[in-house]
């Protein structure tokens, strides 16, 4: 018999990153349960029976369900305040599945430029395989957006801010042209994190988050989750469209996503603390010709970021003088900060988004979207700033 530990016995967002969606076994332990199981028993056939048709509640199989599953699931609706949380066994999943569940052939579909390079293979490359009609935009401004949303539009699509370049788009105003062309807007909260940005607040339709990055925090598990106030499209597309085929949580990665919710706040305000101060430290380096961060009043979107962030962020880019060869010597050159297209950890990640996480775009995409090759991407941890900040000082110098 497990036993619900209550979720009205506290209101404020940490207490529900620490014990959200909880339940405990007679054994009464303090922490999370872990059940590690494929599928589940029934009393009788009659039970099963009843299970099948939704009359009992009742876990019938670990693809459609599983209790360490349910646990982070309510434990990441409560944080956003979403009526549903679907998990996934990546954040891939999550951002296939959130388009896929709805769009068919003939649908079109709405989508930034600018996004991680498989989200933009999904959208740009996928999406059409599959007949659907994809317009793609690379501004931030708001006539570009409604022009492409003057027509019909089953889905829009974007990221903000954006991987690499930390592009930001206006949530609350996108999703009311989505909403007038008919369509739902999704958003991927990745770099943004959903401590610093929460776009169902703002109005968007559906969130998505590789929970890979800040939300395990800690560099040990693949996974996602798909949040949404919209029954509709919980109960009418996603739920069959996961149950029927297959992305699905495992239990274990679950139950360390659980764990890591109860710190991620911790985490991220001081990983943001941190990449101010690095940000800060690389604007007075020569070689650095310029320095991307939300927070910085040269971003072209500072005063968006100020509206609908309530913090920058962990991901610092700056561009060096010269080609891909010094970047790449810069790299090379770090002691202590890894070399890792991973972003979000506690460990600080240097990236070179060129050759790495964008370099199936071809040169004219990668320098629509300012990608250059002297562009690197820094996520920003948990070590001591003085230490990322000596690191970074004797690369350059190197
Ligand atoms: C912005 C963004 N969205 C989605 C993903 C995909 O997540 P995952 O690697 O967990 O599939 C990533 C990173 O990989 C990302 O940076």
């Amino acid at each position: 018999m497990s036993n619900r530990v209550s979720d009205s016995k506290f209101h404020r967002r940490q207490s529900k990153l620490v014990r959200g969606g909880m339940e405990r076994s007679h054994f009464d332990e303090m922490s999370e349960s872990m059940f590690l199981t494929s599928s589940y028993a029934y009393g009788s056939a009659e039970q099963a029976a009843r299970a099948f048709k939704g009359k009992e509640d009742h876990y019938l199989y670990s693809r459609y369900g599983n209790p360490t599953v349910s646990v982070f699931e309510d434990r990441m609706k409560l944080m956003e305040d979403a009526a549903v949380c679907q998990s996934t066994a990546s954040g891939m999943g999550a951002v296939f599945a959130s388009l896929a569940c709805l769009l068919k052939a003939g649908d079109r579909l709405v989508a930034s430029k600018a996004l991680f390079g498989s989200c933009d293979y999904v959208c740009s490359v996928l999406m059409p395989r599959y007949g659907v009609d994809v317009v793609t935009i690379s501004s931030s401004d708001l006539n570009a957006w409604g022009e492409a949303l003057s027509e019909p539009t089953a889905a829009v699509f974007l990221e903000s801010p954006s991987n690499p370049m930390m592009q930001m788009f206006d949530i609350s105003a996108i999703a009311e042209l989505a909403h007038q062309a008919g369509g739902r807007l999704i958003v991927d909260n990745v770099f943004a994190t959903p401590v610093f940005q929460r776009p169902l607040e703002l109005g968007a339709d559906i969130v998505v988050y590789s929970t890979t990055k800040h939300i395990d925090g800690q560099g040990r598990t693949v996974g996602g989750a798909i949040l949404t106030n919209d029954e509709t499209y919980y109960q009418d597309y996603l739920r069959m469209f996961v149950r029927h085929t297959g992305p699905t949580l495992s239990p274990f990665n679950a139950w360390i996503l659980t764990k890591a919710l109860e710190t991620l706040d911790l985490r991220v305000h001081q990983q943001a603390t941190n990449a101010a101060d690095v940000a800060e430290f690389l604007l007075k380096q020569p070689c650095v010709t310029k320095v991307i961060f939300p927070s910085l009043s040269d971003h072209p979107q500072f005063e968006l970021g100020q509206k609908q962030m309530r913090g920058p962020g962990t991901i610092v880019a700056i561009e060096l003088e010269g080609n891909q060869a010094r970047a790449f010597r810069f790299l090379n050159s770090l002691q202590m900060i890894d070399i890792s297209n991973n972003l979000g950890d506690a460990k600080s990640m240097v990236t070179h988004p060129a050759s790495t996480t964008h370099q199936r775009l071809d040169n004219q995409e990668r320098s629509l979207l300012g990608i250059k090759d002297s562009l690197v991407r820094f996520s920003i941890g948990l070590e001591d700033v003085e230490d990322i900040k000596a690191d970074i000082s004797q690369a350059l110098r190197a």
